[in-house]
């Protein structure tokens, strides 16, 4: 080989290539060590190649140097390999059986998921059923069949993220991370007849700045209760006693005359806990009985049926539950605080 090849000729992959062919053909340690030798002793052409690159146009020496330590260490390892196949296996190093083994932590779950299976199992305990939506909802479902068309200020409210290229010629979006869980009160209806009584958890997307009680993205519960003769008072012995299994007997909670397109009367339920900052009202959700216009546009009897709806927020129970200050904390990754529960 001339002492300065031109750089197109060093090629270590062929080195690599033609060595690796060679070293499994080694059938014995002898003829091994002198295929070592060859390509990495002193005169080897592995090290002739190495040595030669420092001779290379500036500009070149970077790649090349990469490229040759690499190839460096990919001969080493095939070498290694080699050596350890044809050592006999009682002349293998033994394996160590009393140093001490990997320990693996053992997961748990996260507290709002603590708090979501309570709460399921409080409600399927009532005799409600669990459904489910996807998270990629359609116009129509989030806003629209719920008395949200295109121009409703509601919408505002709930402003969130869209999916690029879905846009409609009037401003809306086809497709959106939807922003509650209420389009499963919709879908579920499309798909049975009366009467429902379901719970429907699910992550919920909004266009929010983040801050202690608010988060981009969150979780909700969603009720659904209807029958005939279904009232407001199901609606409040029903969260009432969701709220006294979950937090305790001392429980209080309040309605609030609120407004949702897809409730008359609304409701805003806050909830309070001699327990938790000294009994202040602390905001549960939202609530109504079910407007009649949903259940026309499923098709339902809405002269013969009623009921109520209900959306909570399990991120908002946890931090009670578990005296978290920052919401948060529940989405990041920092396990001093998640480890805890
Ligand atoms: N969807 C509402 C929200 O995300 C919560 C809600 C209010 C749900 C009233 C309901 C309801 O089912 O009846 O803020």
């Amino acid at each position: 080989m001339p002492d300065q090849p031109d750089s197109s000729k060093i090629d270590f992959r062929k080195i690599v290539h033609e060595a690796e062919a060679a070293v499994a053909g080694a059938s014995d340690p002898a003829a091994l060590d002198h295929l070592h030798t060859a390509y990495l002793g002193r005169k080897g052409s592995l090290t002739r190649a190495l040595r030669s690159v420092g001779a290379q146009p500036v500009e070149e020496r970077a790649r090349l140097g990469e490229a040759g330590n690499a190839a460096k260490g990919a001969l080493e390892a095939i070498f290694a390999d080699q050596r350890r196949t044809l050592t006999p296996v009682e002349q293998r190093p033994a394996v160590d059986i009393t140093l001490p083994g990997t320990a693996y932590e053992l997961g748990h779950r996260h507290p709002v998921s603590l708090v979501m299976e309570e709460l399921l199992e409080i409600f399927t305990s009532m005799g409600f059923t669990i459904a489910d939506g996807p998270e990629i909802e359609d116009d129509w479902h989030n806003f629209e069949a719920l008395n949200m068309g295109p121009d409703h200020a509601a919408r505002d409210m709930q402003d969130t993220f869209y999916v690029a290229g879905t846009e409609r010629p009037d401003g809306t979006f086809a497709h959106l991370p939807r922003t509650h869980t209420s389009g499963i009160q919709i879908r579920a209806m499309q798909e049975t007849d009366p009467p429902v009584r379901l719970v429907a958890p699910g992550r919920v997307y909004r266009n929010e700045t983040e801050d202690a009680t608010h988060s981009a993205v969150f979780q909700q519960l969603e009720g659904l209760m209807i029958d005939e003769g279904t009232t407001f008072s199901d609606l409040k012995g029903v969260l009432l006693m969701m709220a006294k299994r979950l937090l305790g007997e001392d429980i209080k909670l309040r309605f609030r005359p609120s407004f949702f397109p897809y409730t008359e009367p609304s409701a805003e339920v806050d909830m309070s806990s001699p327990r938790v900052r000294d009994g202040a009202w602390i905001e549960l959700g939202g609530s109504g009985m079910v407007h009649p216009n949903l259940l026309r546009r499923v098709g339902w009897d809405a002269g013969k049926y009623r009921g109520f709806a209900f959306g909570i927020g399990p991120d908002r129970i946890a931090m009670l539950k578990y005296g978290l200050g920052d919401l948060r904390q529940f989405y990041r990754p920092d396990f001093r605080i998640l480890e805890q529960f």
